[in-house]
């Protein structure tokens, strides 16, 4: 049996399978927008597995499975034994015989790579302490609608340096963009954690300011990722000075577009004029989710469909 292809970082597909990807979402988008059914993966089953909360993974997975004429299983470890100690490679083993593809999000990026290794099928990360590539796929499938191809494009990443931050870090090595970085002292991107091969494609900035003068795109996330509850008080002190706001849209370029992964907290990592103001996108991005989704669950379990969304 040959081993399956997995989606466990953002490095690991190429730019060409990028390019693929991002035109086979809008297909896939504006079929789905026409209402004209399209069943590639007929009778196919995805078990999504949450060790953390979600709404937009868990919906857009499981909507996006039926629309593409399959099926989506949702366990998580209250009430299934994963949270019973089972180890993740006797788990792997079993859901994987009984499935066709499978999407986790948990906490260390570590138990999704021991899962993949014993999987027969498609591992799709849903969201790690380290990466969420599924949302950077959807964030650039996003760029691209809105300004087109993000090469050469400057993003600034105002906040932690988390799981999101790093996705977007390898993505512009893959894609080949910049993305200029601004964290609080103790809270910068460490490179190797975030798997950087350092192709000069990242610059830190102390000053959330100078990190967004002259970007295309503003982003940020919450000052409390899952799994960080108990640093919660901490963060809040830590990154007051780090809010997105409309002083730091105004040093962007007059065209940059403002995202968020969601959910957001308005007060905090964004001021509510900038997150429902006129830049932002992040509706858009959320839907995306869907779509980029369908093309990528195809992609792993089709491969490339040629001559169908050129
Ligand atoms: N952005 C994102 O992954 O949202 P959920 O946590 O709701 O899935
Ligand atoms: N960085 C956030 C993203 C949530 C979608 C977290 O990990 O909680």
């Amino acid at each position: 049996m040959n081993a399956p292809r997995h989606y466990l970082q953002f490095n690991d597909f190429s730019r060409a399978e990028y390019d693929y990807l991002f035109a086979r979402t809008r297909w896939i988008k504006e079929r789905f927008k026409r209402y004209e059914p399209h069943h590639p993966l007929f009778d196919r089953t995805l078990v999504m597995i949450f060790e953390k909360a979600s709404t937009r993974t868990r919906l857009s997975f499981e909507a996006g499975m039926q629309q593409l004429g399959g099926s989506a299983i949702y366990l998580n470890t209250r009430d299934s034994q994963l949270g019973r100690g089972e180890p993740v490679e006797d788990a792997a083993q079993v859901i994987s015989r009984m499935s066709d593809i499978v999407m986790i999000r948990t906490f260390e990026q570590s138990i999704i790579e021991r899962f993949a290794e014993y999987s027969r099928v498609p591992v799709i990360n849903g969201l790690t302490n380290e990466y969420h590539p599924c949302q950077i796929l959807a964030d650039i499938f996003t760029f691209i609608e809105h300004r087109g191809p993000i090469q050469g494009k400057t993003v600034a990443w105002v906040g932690d340096s988390n799981n999101v931050c790093n996705t977007w870090l390898q993505a512009a090595e893959v894609l080949d963009f910049q993305v200029r970085v601004s964290t609080p002292p103790g809270y910068e991107v460490e490179p190797e954690r975030a798997g950087l091969i350092g192709t000069g494609h990242f610059a830190h900035f102390d000053d959330p300011m100078e990190a967004c003068k002259g970007a295309d795109l503003v982003t940020t996330d919450v000052w409390t990722s899952m799994g960080f509850e108990a640093e919660n008080e901490e963060r809040m002190r830590d990154f007051a000075d780090w809010q997105v706001d409309e002083d730091m849209m105004k040093v962007a370029n007059p065209g940059a577009v403002f995202m968020h992964c969601l959910p957001a907290h308005r007060g905090e990592e964004v001021s509510a004029e900038v997150i429902d103001g006129p830049q932002s996108v992040v509706w858009d991005e959320a839907e995306n989710r869907l779509h980029a989704q369908k093309a990528l669950m195809e992609f792993l379990l089709v491969g490339r469909i040629e001559g169908d969304c050129a």
